[in-house]
């Protein structure tokens, strides 16, 4: 019997300017380098970077940081998809992300879902038709205490009702890179 090889990538890659500029290299190794053994332990920092600034990582940002961390372009890809937090293919403006492990749970987190779900006619893993909202539910966040709590890109907020989280999304900024909560950051928090 042939084997039928199936081609698992989700976007062929149109190469154009690049994706991993020149200034987010000089990040990653002014950062980043000084701290690890070797290149191959930047790769996180590196996915998480280029998210950072596209709101997903495409196919030729991966090549782009294998290339870059003289790794193989297919243990990029590897890493890149086992982690759920890697999103391999667009994704709104902004990602919800509500938390329904138990504290949040009992504290009423479902109906923030439920909430969002009704307001912009999307399911979870859905985006809204404006591009502007993605919604996700994670596991325990880390801050049970203060339940239910929904990160908002890499904002936690905490204590949520439906009401303020929805006065959250209504104050969200047209671009993204002028969200600065003056709540806990979840990603500086991390070291990124
Ligand atoms: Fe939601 Fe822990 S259960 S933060």
């Amino acid at each position: 019997m042939a084997w039928i090889a199936e081609d698992r990538r989700q976007e062929q890659v149109t190469k154009g300017e690049p994706l991993l500029t020149e200034e987010m290299k000089s990040h990653l190794r002014e950062k980043y380098f000084p701290r690890y053994p070797t290149k191959r332990a930047v790769l996180l920092p590196a996915l998480h970077h280029v998210q950072h600034e596209y709101g997903w990582i495409p196919t030729q940002a991966l090549q782009e940081i294998a290339e870059f961390l003289e790794l193989a372009p297919a243990e990029v890809l590897d890493t890149a998809s086992f982690y759920e937090e890697y999103w391999l293919k667009p994704k709104g403006k902004y990602l919800v992300q509500v938390c329904r492990s138990l504290s949040c749970e009992i504290c009423d987190s479902r109906k923030l879902t439920d909430h969002v779900m009704k307001k912009y006619g999307i399911d979870v893993g859905e985006t809204s038709a404006d591009g502007r909202l993605t919604l996700v539910e994670l596991e325990c966040l880390g801050a049970c205490g203060t339940a239910p709590v929904a990160g908002i890109n890499d904002t936690l907020h905490e204590e949520l009702t439906v009401e303020k989280l929805q006065q959250i999304i209504d104050g969200l900024p047209e671009d993204p890179h002028d969200y600065k909560d003056p709540t806990i950051n979840f990603a500086e928090a991390n070291g990124h």
